[in-house]
This record gives structure tokens, sequence and C-alpha cells, in this order.
């Protein structure tokens, strides 16, 4: 299969429309579409990215006032989050309505559902008329796409579009609340920090890794297998040619790959595509600075720790 890398949202948005599959660009990572309504386009993404079929996909749409059309109802709870931070990086999940496939959702009988702020995006779910079915668009087991070079990377010849936008500015995934319970409840940390979300519904809770695993298929697997080791590190280790650092302070020189961060929200732009680059590069070992785990720090060390540990 040949991968069209284009520029224009009409053509990207005619693939969804004829029952295939297209990669576009979102504020946190590159997504792989599918209309949402057809099972036989959703097999496909779970093909292309090779993909476990129990790991539900996020419900996409261009405008939050769509989501009667996927879910079967709104909380308060859930009203008062959409009023907040859609369109933007948060997903909710709630009782799913019938027109949304079974294989979008794995089976469950809940959907996640998001309306990015990019605006490629927008245009893009706007053209395409329907809800879409996105996970990230990187091989299962790779870091999230964080430009459309990373996509080519992973799916040239497996996709037959690519839809181009600029580098995600966000650059990790969006946070996951379930919201189909009262309260509420964080499955992934993420872009929308915990305590923004407590000034909306302060009883939201955080659910630990045990009781995510559960209920969040995805946060099963694991989201980075690195061909380099990652490192969760609190000072600077000594530097070697084979070993690189990523984080917020300078270090001494003779790591191999490099970069210094100026804020919490760059490394978190960053890390992703650092990942790929050392990957590319041959390092062995890449050492990432921690963090407070305050606001996006959260998300950050979460990352991190997921591309550390590797999951059964
Ligand atoms: O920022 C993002 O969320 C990106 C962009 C493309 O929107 N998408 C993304 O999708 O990260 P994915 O498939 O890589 O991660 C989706 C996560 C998984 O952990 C999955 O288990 C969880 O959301 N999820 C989706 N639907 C769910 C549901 N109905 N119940 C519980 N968890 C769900
Ligand atoms: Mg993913």
């Amino acid at each position: 299969m040949k991968t069209v890398v284009t520029d224009s949202i009409e053509e990207a948005a005619a693939y969804i429309r004829a029952g295939s599959i297209a990669a576009f660009p979102t504020e946190t990572v590159y997504g792989l579409g599918a209309d949402a309504m057809d099972s036989a386009a959703v097999r496909q993404i779970f093909v292309a990215k090779g993909r476990p079929a129990d790991n539900p996909l996020i419900v996409h749409l261009a405008d939050a006032l769509q989501i009667d059309q996927v879910a079967a109802e709104v909380s308060e709870e859930a009203q008062g989050l959409v009023e907040a931070f859609f369109p933007g990086p948060l997903t909710i999940v709630l009782q799913k309505s019938d027109r949304i496939v079974s294989e979008a959702t794995a089976g469950l009988n809940t959907v996640g559902v998001r309306v990015p702020s990019h605006p490629v995006a927008h245009e893009f779910l706007r053209a395409c008329g329907r809800p879409v079915a996105a996970p990230s668009a990187n091989r299962s087991g790779r870091p999230s796409p964080t430009t459309w070079q990373a996509v080519l990377e992973d799916l040239d010849g497996r996709i037959p579009c690519i839809l181009r936008g600029g580098r995600s500015t966000v650059g990790l995934e969006s946070t996951v609340v379930d919201c189909s319970t009262s309260p509420p409840r964080v499955l992934r940390v993420g872009a929308v920090s915990v305590e923004a979300l407590k000034r909306i519904v302060p009883a939201i809770s955080v659910l630990s890794e045990d009781g995510a695993l559960a209920r969040s298929p995805g946060t099963r697997y694991r989201h980075y297998a690195p061909g380099s080791r990652v490192i969760p590190v609190r000072g600077i280790p000594n530097p070697s040619s084979r070993a690189a650092f990523i984080g917020l302070d300078e270090p001494p020189a003779g790591f191999g790959m490099v970069r210094v961060c100026e804020s919490i929200e760059q490394y978190a732009h960053e890390l992703f595509d650092f990942f790929r680059a050392c990957d590319a590069a041959g390092i062995e070992d890449i050492y990432c600075q921690e963090v407070d785990e305050r606001g996006l720090g959260r998300a950050l060390m979460d990352r991190i720790r997921r591309a550390a540990t590797p999951h059964p």
C-alpha cells in the first residue's frame, strides 16, 4: 500500500467517508481515524497498528454539540467537564449509544469521547461529517507520534493517508476521565491536570494503577518498547556517549544525546520525539530527569514510568 502524505483536509477526509482510514494531527498526538459507525473501517485501525482488539478507541467529534450522537446519557458532572475543557485534551467516558460499533469500544458499553482543539483536527472532523474513532497513530508498543514524520516512520505502507499538520503542541495524550460512574474517576492522567479537573468536579478521584488497569484496558499495555532503556533519575548520572539525557537541568558534557527543556510543558512536548530520536541513534540508556508530580508533571512522570517499566 502506498501512503499518501497530504496537506488537503478534503483529501484525507474522503478516505474516512469512503470506509478507509487516515492519520490526522491533534494538539496531543497524531491519531489514526476511521468512521466510528463502520465496523470494517474500525477493524483496519487494529490491523495497521497491530493493536490488541480488547483496547477501546477514543471517538473524536468536531463539536461538543454532537455528544448526543455517540453517548446514551451525559451526567451533570460530565456536562461540567465538557463546558470547562472541550475542545481540548480531555477524554470523557460515557454510556455509549448504539450507533457506535462495538469494535470501536472493544465490546464495552461505554465510549471515550473527545473534541480536539487543534484547528486542522477540527476542520478534518467536520469534513468527515461523522464521529471518528482514533487511537494514537503509532505502531502498538511505540511512543505516540507528535509529528507526521513519526507517523510515517511507524505506518508507512500500512495506512493509505497521513494528513500533515504541525507538530502536536502538547505532546502527551489526553486525560481520560470515567464519567459513567459518580463521582468520576481519572483512568489516565494526561494533558489536563488533576488539579484543573478538581476545580470543576471536586469529588473526582484518581484510580490507582491497579484500578485503572481493570477499568481502562489501554493502561495495561506498555506504551513504548524502546531499543533504548528508559531510566528515571533524580540527579544527573555520569555521562557516556551511549547514553542520552533529557530534563530541566543542563548535564555535563559527554552524553550521546541531550535535550534540555525550559519548562515542564516543553519537556512534555519533547519527550516522545526524543525517545524516537534516541532509538534511531542507537542510544542504549535514556536518562529522564524526574520532575514534581504536580500539574502536567504528573502526566509526564506517568509516561516516563510506563516507558521504564515493562508491563505484562
Ligand atoms: O490524546 C489522545 O487521547 C490521543 C489522540 C489521538 O486523541 N488518543 C489516544 O488514544 O491516546 P489511545 O487509543 O492511544 O489511548 C486511549 C486510551 C486507552 O488507554 C483506552 O484504554 C482508553 O483511552 N479508553 C478508550 N475508551 C475507553 C472506555 N470506553 N473505557 C475505558 N477506557 C477507555
Ligand atoms: Mg496509544
